[in-house]
């Protein structure tokens, strides 16, 4: 199908001063802690390490909070939909408590930041919302008011928002937090390298040798050597644990448009209905306009044609909020634990020196900063009261995680199999701007035609696993739907786990 709706990037990245290119990494290196990944999870984590002493180098494949947290809706808030009846169920109240104080502190600690650093970053206080306007749903949000109230955060069970449409109920909590991400971490990376802390752009790892000292490569051939490694590349790159068969990418739309100020909803929005609903806005200019952002539409990654789910998150919000002048549209992943806590700690059950921060679960501002934390702990060796909670290594102890780990790992085999055996069309049939995975000579290609009618054909395994790409037409990408890995029409990595290229073909 066509679309209306014209993808055009993020609003965050486009509109954040100091975004200067850093280098790559051209020399061998010898650090105490290496990170890699420069989004929340592993600036944040860098961050706190310099402040700690420690000597740190950031190795990031792109730029600076350009993956996921460059595309995120920017809530910090507590309450992650409809998390803590969960927790309390499978954690006890301990664990819920333990959540919501580690998340809280988070916020606090950001909060902390953007006063002592005098950041500019949009930092406004708002009360966070999960409503459903189904009446069959109260009970659950009433539930979950309850749960969260008993974990400690500000929490209870309202009738009233600042929607322009009724609910049947909401969870509030008071006091969370919204922001830009891009303006927050661009100006933290400036604090990290003013403390002696190393940013390399550009620069995509692709192995790691555990030692004493552990060695990192990277694929333009040098080698740092650090003490500890912390892997904050989103979905993990290196997998010795199995985290693979826990954890799912979740690809998710976002659109933004102007609205008045006295439009504005006050309030961060979140629905597990119409498969989700997000809602936020931002401040836009002098005159008081608001940036309203709406996000939804969850699939897995390369997985159906995401113009449609584009169209209807569109429709939505112009049914929602009538006038509202559309400026934005991009899309996201983000990673879901089979057991909904993310995992920060040591990379696998033998690990002395590596560490990992993943499976934020659509809510890794918060997560990730609060992994900051945890891994400098650990690392520093420090007491942190939430160190079980998240640690990667708990399957071990979880069963009750086998019934999700299984469901995970069938999708994964569905595809590894289903898609080989899907009819493949031939080459001729591809308008342009369309790709799709086609046979040529006994072979299966990716093939992409550009609006120039070029054809650009790639390999459609997957280098991380093996499983078939397909094509996102309204980003024009490959994605891989057993781990997201996600690709360019040269397929160049745009994003991991994957760390090599989709190979050229020729056609
Ligand atoms: C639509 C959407 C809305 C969201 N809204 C919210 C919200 O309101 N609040 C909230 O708390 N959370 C939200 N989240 C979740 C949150 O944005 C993410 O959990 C968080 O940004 C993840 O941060 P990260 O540092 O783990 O990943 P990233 O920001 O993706 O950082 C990982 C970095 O690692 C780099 N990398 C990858 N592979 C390599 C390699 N081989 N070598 C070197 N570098 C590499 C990548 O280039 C990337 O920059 C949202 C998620 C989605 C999808
Ligand atoms: S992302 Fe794992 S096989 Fe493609």
């Amino acid at each position: 199908m066509t679309s209306n709706v014209q993808v055009n990037g993020s609003y965050w990245l486009q509109t954040a001063p100091g975004g200067a290119p850093r280098p790559a990494l051209a020399e061998d290196l010898d650090v105490d802690v290496a990170v890699i990944g420069a989004g929340v999870a592993g600036l944040s984590t860098a961050w706190e390490l310099a402040r700690a002493g420690r000597s740190v180098a950031v190795l990031e494949a792109g730029r600076v909070a350009a993956g996921v947290t460059g595309h995120t809706s920017a809530k910090l808030t507590a309450q992650h939909t409809l998390v803590y009846d969960k927790l309390r169920r499978t954690r006890g109240p301990e664990g819920a408590r333990l959540y919501a104080r580690s998340q809280s502190e988070a916020i606090e600690r950001a909060a902390g930041l953007v006063a002592e650093l005098g950041i500019d970053c949009d930092w406004e206080t708002r009360d966070a919302y999960t409503y459903v306007r189904d009446p069959g749903r109260v009970e659950e949000v009433r539930a979950e008011a309850a749960a969260a109230k008993e974990a400690g955060l500000p929490a209870s069970f309202v009738t009233e928002t600042g929607l322009p449409f009724p609910v049947a109920g909401a969870v509030r909590v008071t006091g969370q937090a919204q922001f830009h991400p891009l303006k927050y971490l661009r100006a933290l990376a400036a604090d990290l390298e003013a403390h002696g802390g190393r940013i390399f752009e550009d620069t995509v790892v692709q192995g790691l040798d555990e030692g004493e000292p552990c060695r990192v490569r990277t694929g333009a051939g040098a080698t740092v050597t650090a003490r500890d490694v912390v892997v904050a590349t989103h979905y993990p790159i290196f997998d010795r644990a199995l985290l693979f068969a826990r954890l799912s990418p979740r690809r998710e739309l976002v659109v933004a448009g102007t609205v008045e100020a006295d439009r504005d909803v006050d309030g961060m929005y979140i629905t597990p209905e119409e498969n989700t609903r997000s809602v936020r806005t931002a401040p836009l200019d002098e005159a008081g306009r608001r940036l309203l952002v709406v996000t939804g539409e969850h699939f897995t990654p390369g997985t159906g044609d995401t113009r449609e789910r584009f169209e209807r998150l569109a429709s939505w919000t112009d049914e929602h909020f009538p006038g509202v002048e559309r400026t934005h549209a991009w899309a996201t992943q983000d990673i879901d634990p089979t057991d909904t806590v993310p995992m920060a700690g040591p990379l696998h059950p033998g690990a002395h020196h590596t560490y990992v921060a993943t499976g934020f679960g659509g809510w890794g501002l918060s997560g990730g900063i609060m992994a900051g934390r945890l891994l400098t702990a650990q690392i520093t060796g420090e007491e942190c009261a939430w160190s079980r909670l998240y640690d990667p290594r708990r399957l071990r102890t979880a069963v009750r995680e086998a019934p999700a780990l299984l469901k995970t790992q069938a999708e994964v085999a569905r595809h590894f199999v289903g898609d080989r055996l899907r009819p493949a069309p031939p080459v001729d049939a591809l308008p342009p701007g369309e790709g799709a995975v086609v046979r040529a000579g006994g072979d299966r290609l990716a093939v992409y035609r550009d609006e120039a009618g070029a054809l650009h054909a790639v390999s459609p395994r997957c280098t991380h696993l093996g499983c078939l790409v397909d094509f996102n037409a309204a980003e024009r990408a490959w994605e891989c739907p057993c781990h997201g890995s996600r690709f360019d029409t040269d397929g160049k990595v745009l994003e991991g786990p994957a760390t090599k290229p989709l190979e050229q073909r020729d056609i």
